[in-house]
């Protein structure tokens, strides 16, 4: 059994708990020669990185990344992977464990807290070991490498980019969408207009020792068609599951998602004229860049729902270890709000995904 694995040719597997003395993940089937340096990689995990504003955890980890195999500085000074393992270690240096004595033996409701106990019989409470957040800085690692893959194969001008596009109930004008406003607010909102209420919004699930829920939006844009295969390796059913292990990711949409139910055929059909360079071209993109799970060559979009945070200020109902009724108050240092700490996660989920598509696509057709 193995379940800390994901992806086929380009291949990771991540390690550690929240309380642990490190997290860090180890990648196989990376191709050699691909431009690999820590501060690459540290790009990324920056940005998912706790403690940057009040609407984040206030857990200071600077989640400092090394690089401990597969990389290799030839004679003209570049370091670049070698095709072997690739072993990433980020140490954990704000571990606070007395602010879970609480859940050593209650259940948070909502959290993995019961499922570990009810399936293992055993679990490492201290900030939720295995099923903590912690966890997902080792997929940011991991996929600021298939970034490189991805730009070093297919060209530079690939994009992976996420945002934030609704925080509790509150969706941003999508008419007002800008991608460098992303990462000048504290929420990744693409909408510069909506700032303000999110901040107002927050600040008042916070105060009140509440949390809320988001959805994030991530869009691929400068890959070829061909990525993806019928008919169990599609690629929109890969990229709802690498969205879905996400943790507190609790649906995935591709395209227009949902909302295709309402549609009339004719308003879902991406119709398609012949290009100016020969390429087909589609006049929509409701098929979010996938059609029979193989890419169009259109920008992939996906979108996620991220559930409340489960650790609360307020009382909650539940049990403990052995079945009394009890009520739990979490305290410690939680997100009002995961969503906008997924917004990177989700980017490197999609920069997996592909990364491993784009190599399974070589191996079969070349
Ligand atoms: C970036 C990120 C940070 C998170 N931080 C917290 C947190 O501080 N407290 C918490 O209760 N859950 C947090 N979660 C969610 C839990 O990890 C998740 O709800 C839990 O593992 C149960 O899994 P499930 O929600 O996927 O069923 C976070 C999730 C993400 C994506």
């Amino acid at each position: 059994m193995s379940h800390n694995t994901f992806g086929h040719l380009f291949r990771f597997t991540t390690w550690g708990e929240s309380h642990g003395p490190a997290i860090g993940c180890v990648i196989d089937g990376c191709p050699p020669g691909i431009p690999l340096t820590a501060d690459v990689i540290q790009r990324d995990l920056d940005r998912r990185r706790p403690g940057q504003s009040r609407f984040t955890t206030q857990r200071r980890e600077p989640d400092t990344v090394e690089i401990l195999s597969g990389v290799f500085t030839g004679s003209n000074g570049q370091q670049v992977t070698t095709g072997t393992p690739i072993s990433l270690e980020i140490r954990n240096v704000d571990q606070r464990s007395k602010d879970y004595g609480e859940i050593a033996h209650s259940y948070r409701p909502g959290h993995a807290d019961i499922t570990y106990d009810l399936k293992y019989g055993i679990r490492d409470h201290r900030g939720g070991g295995r099923s903590s957040a912690r966890e997902t800085a080792s997929r940011v690692a991991a996929g600021a490498v298939a970034r490189q893959v991805l730009a070093s194969i297919v060209g530079p001008d690939v994009t992976i980019r996420a945002a934030l596009v609704q925080l509790g109930p509150h969706a941003i004008d999508r008419s007002r969408w800008v991608w460098d406003v992303v990462d000048q607010n504290p929420f990744f909102s693409p909408d510069g207009g909506s700032v303000g209420l999110f901040e107002e919004f927050l600040d008042g699930v916070r105060k009140a020792g509440s949390s809320c829920g988001a959805v994030v939006e991530v869009v691929a844009e400068g890959l070829p068609a061909g990525l993806g295969a019928p008919v169990y390796g599609k690629l929109d059913a890969d990229l709802a599951s690498a969205m879905m292990s996400i943790n507190a990711v609790k649906a995935v949409e591709i395209g227009d998602g949902m909302a295709v139910a309402a549609l009339s055929g004719e308003d879902n059909a991406d119709e398609i004229r012949a290009g100016a360079d020969g390429n087909p071209e589609f006049l929509s993109n409701h098929a979010g860049g996938i059609l029979g799970g193989i890419s169009t060559g259109q920008p992939i979009v996906c979108r996620f729902a991220v559930k409340p945070t489960s650790s609360i200020l307020t009382p909650r109902r539940t049990i403990d270890s052995d079945g009394r009724e009890v009520d739990i108050v979490t305290k410690g240092r939680h997100d009002p709000c995961v969503g906008i700490r997924a917004v990177p996660v989700g980017e490197a989920m999609m920069a997996v995904v592909l990364a491993d598509h784009l190599l399974r696509h070589r191996g079969q057709c070349g």
